[in-house]
């Protein structure tokens, strides 16, 4: 399964990484970089820091994209995350980004292999949108668009409509559900990360303490996360992020979804990023499937099968 990770690599986005390096159904080109969770360089680092925790530093291209939304001022997700290294760092000497911007990484990857690369759009849409605006036949070269963002007429998260990743970037959002994808697919905060992506401490404990490198670096990365959900009244640790790749990997994890008309309220204002999720009733023209149930059973075996994976690390990471 050929596929792009666009990413704004903080906590569960470095599991969605260690999940694309691992997985057999995984044919990982390229990670693309957009602003979202914490600062731009420090995103680059964690990326490169969880290819050589996996032993893979440089086996993957990281291509730096956007470094600001579209129009709206950048919001960061520090307060959730930290910044998103989990306090773990190394030698980042010659961890260098390729020389091509994202946009163009992500229009050329596509059109070489026209409807056979998919992308995997865990961070704000910014990238994605520009490669639209610069190409349109980008829309067409892609040949499916799974995305991590929204609530399904539920709660948001960085206000109480909106979900982190589309509110960092609404018009991108709204760019990016108006062009035209032949295939989106959603996985909405909430309720499935509630319902099915979110790892109670009980199981969190276990799963981290199979003593590998990638389980320690887990734990590193999720526990100010864990901490921070815990106390916003979240059953455990949110994975979104891995569980988007993992429907695009295993597409028998999603157990239900239905067609929806999803728009993004642009702008600045009260309801900034609220993802109008419409179904059957309303009589719109679907735009995307919105994942409303998945195996949650599954999705924690296979993280729990990449945390038992054992890996000799590309470079000494201090605090592993
Ligand atoms: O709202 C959830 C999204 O923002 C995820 O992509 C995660 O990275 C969080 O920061
Ligand atoms: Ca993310």
């Amino acid at each position: 399964m050929p596929f792009i990770l666009d990413t704004d690599t903080a906590q569960d986005d470095c599991v969605a990484i260690l999940l694309g390096l691992f997985d057999p159904h995984a044919d990982f080109r390229a990670i693309t970089m957009v602003a979202g969770n914490v600062g731009f360089e420090q995103q680059i680092k964690n990326a490169h820091m969880t290819l050589s925790v996996a032993g893979k530093l440089g086996e993957v291209p990281v291509f730096a994209g956007c470094s600001q939304p579209m129009l709206q001022p950048w919001v960061s997700a520090e307060d959730v995350h930290g910044d998103g290294s989990g306090g773990l760092s190394m030698d980042f000497t010659g961890c260098e980004v390729e020389q091509e911007h994202a946009v163009d990484a992500l229009l050329r990857i596509t059109a070489e292999s026209p409807g056979e690369v998919s992308i995997v759009a865990i961070g704000p849409l910014t990238n994605i949108a520009t490669a639209v605006v610069k190409d349109r036949s980008f829309v067409k070269n892609v040949k499916s668009l799974y995305i991590m963002g929204g609530s399904n007429n539920g709660r948001g998260n960085i206000t109480p409509v909106a979900e982190f990743n589309f509110y960092v970037d609404p018009e991108a959002a709204q760019i990016v559900f108006d062009a035209g994808f032949a295939d989106i697919v959603v996985m909405p905060w909430d309720p499935v990360t509630f319902n099915d992506a979110t790892l109670p401490r009980p199981a969190y404990n276990e799963m981290t303490s199979a003593g590998t490198p990638i389980a320690t670096f887990f734990k590193a990365m999720c526990d100010t996360t864990l901490d921070f959900d815990e106390a916003a009244g979240i059953g455990g640790s949110t994975h979104p992020d891995s569980m988007t790749l993992a429907t695009l990997l295993h597409p028998e994890l999603i157990q239900q979804a239905g067609h929806y008309r999803v728009d993004v309220q642009p702008g600045n204002g009260l309801t900034r990023g609220y993802a109008s999720m419409a179904w059957d009733t309303f009589k719109k023209e679907p735009n995307a499937r919105v994942i409303e149930k998945a195996d949650r059973e599954g999705f924690f075996a296979l993280l729990d099968g990449l945390l038992r994976t054992h890996t000799t690390p590309s470079r000494d990471v201090a605090g592993l």
